[in-house]
């Protein structure tokens, strides 16, 4: 064969293996947050419908949060695809240093300037490439970025209870019109249990387990309602978390952490975020860092002391301005008390994300996903570039990688690889034929 007709018919194979390059239609897509769902929850309960995704989908053994293990900071991770330090919400309570002015984290929800930093939402960043989105309850989705909103927002409202099934389920009804009668491409779904009752009663409680036999029944409601609304070719179903749930240690099974035993609050700090579980920061007041610093570095075996200089990098959180220049974090089950032990919580989070504890869970079924698929564990920040494989977004700047994730994936290649591997196929010909 002559080469020139070689390189003739190599070329042509390179373009007709690139489909990516054709106009495709791709799903639609819905991610469901359940908050505080710890990857193991399902391991002491009847879940047959979460077992059953098992089989028609793709499930990883857990996921990993990021470095602070809140709800604000982890479910915006994985909606920007970026880092705690790039993306800015470093808390669940918004605040200033200076006024001293904390707002819980309901009232945050709709504070564009605590949310918007620069890191754009998968909503933002989808709907600027023709698609339509909503957020539904989900953490972020109620604010405006860089003056746009998300095309269709509901907010929690303050006293908006976590745990009405019936609601639950209603819920579901109106995101399947969304996507049938509005065409909706990507719609944000947000739960607030099993957080909730964690927080109250405890993670290895009968309460706890009955909720995730609740969250079992609408899993199983979901599968059916997509069915009834011939959606099931149509739409791929991401479930996760943002973080898990450990039991609170008290006195006397354990010395509890009482920050002002060791430092004079009204002396050395500004300013702190603490009794809020297991981490804070501390604002030092105007040379006091040194003191602070030393006051608590080995104050109780429990309690992990940094300068802000000092915080690993790979918490990937340091960088950012919002980060007070002292960080404590409490091992795990310890609160961070200030003054007084006030605290009532029977399970926490915001513990380090390396504890098992924290850890959450991932499923995920529909057309794009491979059935009866175990992923092993990744960080949550690689869902990002995934949302974005099914939805044919291209992404901004992120911190995932989609080497992480894609292998769930019916087609698990990217278009980078294809060419690779269209040029090796090349040369190799070539060589054959000069052989
Ligand atoms: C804190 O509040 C002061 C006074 O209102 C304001 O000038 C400052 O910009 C605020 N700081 C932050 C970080 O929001
Ligand atoms: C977002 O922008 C719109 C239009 O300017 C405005 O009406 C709305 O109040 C803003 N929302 C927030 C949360 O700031
Ligand atoms: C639960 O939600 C349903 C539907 O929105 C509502 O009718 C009912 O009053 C709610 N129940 C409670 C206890 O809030
Ligand atoms: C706080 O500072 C004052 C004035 O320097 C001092 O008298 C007091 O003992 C300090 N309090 C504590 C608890 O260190
Ligand atoms: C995260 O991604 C952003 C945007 O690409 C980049 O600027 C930043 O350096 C990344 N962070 C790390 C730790 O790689
Ligand atoms: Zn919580």
């Amino acid at each position: 064969m002559k080469s020139e007709l070689l390189l003739v018919l190599v070329l042509s194979l390179c373009v007709s293996s690139k489909p990516l390059s054709k106009k495709r239609t791709y799903n639609k897509l819905l991610l469901i947050s359940f908050d505080g769902f710890r990857w193991d929850y399902d391991q002491d309960v009847y879940t047959p419908n979460l077992d059953e995704l098992v089989k028609e989908g793709a499930k990883a053994k857990y996921i990993n949060p990021p470095a602070i293990t809140m709800t604000s900071p982890s479910h915006f991770t994985t909606i920007t695809g970026r880092w705690i330090e790039d993306h800015g919400v470093v808390h669940n309570l918004m605040f200033n240093t200076s006024t001293g002015k904390i707002i819980p984290h309901k009232g945050t929800l709709k504070q564009s300037e605590w949310w918007d930093n620069g890191a754009l939402p998968l909503w933002i960043t989808a709907q600027n490439q023709g698609l339509k989105t909503a957020s539904f309850f989900y953490p972020g989705g109620g604010v405006n970025y860089t003056g746009q909103a998300v095309y269709r927002s509901l907010v929690l409202s303050q006293n908006h209870p976590d745990d009405n099934e019936t609601e639950w389920k209603q819920n579901i009804d109106t995101v399947m019109r969304w996507y049938t009668e509005e065409d909706f491409h990507f719609v944000a779904l947000y739960y607030g249990e099993p957080d909730n009752v964690g927080h109250a009663k405890g993670p290895e409680t009968p309460e706890r387990r009955k909720i995730i036999e609740q969250i079992d029944r609408t899993i199983g409601y979901l599968r059916d309602a997509i069915h009834k609304n011939s959606l099931t070719d149509r739409l791929n179903v991401i479930i996760t978390s943002d973080h898990g749930m450990t039991t609170v240690k008290k006195s006397p099974e354990v010395e509890e952490i009482k920050l002002n035993k060791y430092m004079s609050f009204l002396n050395l700090s500004q300013f702190e975020l603490l009794d809020y579980g297991g981490y804070g920061m501390i604002t030092p007041k105007q040379g006091k860092e040194k003191e602070v610093y030393d006051a608590l570095k080995n104050a109780h075996p429990n309690l992990k002391v940094y300068k802000k200089e000092e915080i690993p990098e790979h918490f990937h959180i340091a960088k950012n301005k919002r980060i007070q220049p002292i960080v404590l974090f409490a091992d795990l089950g310890f609160n961070l008390n200030s003054r007084i032990i006030l605290y009532i919580n029977k399970g926490d989070h915001g513990f380090s994300n390396d504890e098992m504890d924290m850890k959450m869970i991932f499923r995920a079924f529909g057309p794009d996903f491979k059935k009866n698929f175990l992923a092993e564990p990744f960080d949550s920040i690689s869902i990002y570039p995934l949302m974005c494989k099914l939805l044919g977004v291209i992404p901004e700047p992120n911190n995932g990688s989609l080497s992480d994730t894609k292998g769930m994936l019916v087609d698990d290649s990217d278009a980078g690889e294809r060419i690779k591997v269209s040029l090796t196929l090349l040369i190799m010909m070539l060589i054959s034929n000069i052989i």
